[in-house]
């Protein structure tokens, strides 16, 4: 049987505790890096791994690794990392993983379908795709969805394409009509989880005068929260839409 939204929601209400003993988003200690996804995106992703009883994770599109870092302590499983050019910072930070060979410089068109067909033993593969983006990501995610061991797939900023109207709207129904869909932005859990997002976040944004991105939804509720700063005017639209096979 194939979890369907609820599914999602009710696991979210499992693993929010044992999130949050193992990550603290609002710690001064957590790690907040440009171009990096948010801790309720993260948290989407362990919902996931749980829910589908993830064996090994594996990430395309590391950059400077806040989801990567996040999945890593979070998961008693091996964590995979693809990106084509590893920040030096991240080689710095992570001898381990070099060491074991969990993360590679190396195109995930075709790192990712290599390490699925010849060197993972265990069953069930989580993929997130946060780069490349738009047609390209669900390109990637075509040539492995149909691998046995791959039990979702996400992709990040999936309201790409934003060219136009028209090409968006492609690619959601192309999304929704041919897998079994779900996105952060939905509102249950949006309403449930963004405060995950607060605080340190926001002050990371205003710190760097980089106001202007927010989590889908997000806006609506900082202003009903009466924090609405003028700043923070775009929304992030869908986010992660995890798709797994009908
Ligand atoms: C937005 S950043 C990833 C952010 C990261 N997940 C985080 O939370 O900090 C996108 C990354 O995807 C990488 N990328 C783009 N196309 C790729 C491909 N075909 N294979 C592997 N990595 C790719 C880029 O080099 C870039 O570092």
């Amino acid at each position: 049987m194939f979890p369907t939204q609820g599914d999602i929601l009710q696991q979210s209400d499992v693993t929010l505790p044992r999130f949050l003993n193992k990550i603290d988003p609002l710690s001064p200690h957590f790690m907040i890096t440009n171009r990096g996804v948010w801790t309720s995106e993260c948290f989407a992703l362990c919902v996931m791994c749980d829910l589908f009883h993830i064996d090994d994770y594996i990430e395309s599109g590391i950059y400077q690794g806040q989801s990567f870092f996040v999945m890593s302590e979070y998961l008693p499983k091996p964590c995979y990392g693809f990106d084509v050019t590893i920040q030096k910072n991240i080689k710095d930070r992570c001898s381990y993983f070099f060491d074991h060979g969990l993360i590679f410089e190396q195109d995930s068109f075709v790192g990712i379908p290599e390490l699925l067909n010849d060197d993972l033993d265990q069953e069930n593969s989580g993929i997130f795709i946060d780069g490349p983006k738009g047609w390209d990501a669900l390109k990637l995610a075509q040539t492995v969805i149909d691998n046995d061991n791959v039990k979702f797939i996400g992709i990040h900023d999936s309201y790409w394409p934003v060219s136009n109207r028209d090409d968006h709207y492609e690619f959601r129904k192309h999304l929704e009509d041919n897998y079994y869909t779900w996105s952060t932005d939905d509102v249950n859990f949006v309403r449930e989880y963004n405060y995950l997002d607060n605080a340190r976040w926001i002050e990371y944004l205003e710190e760097r005068g980089l106001g202007g991105i927010l989590p889908y939804n997000k806006i609506k509720f900082l202003y009903d929260e009466d924090k609405y700063d003028s700043r923070l005017l775009k929304s992030y639209g869908p986010t992660i839409t995890f798709i797994w096979r009908k």
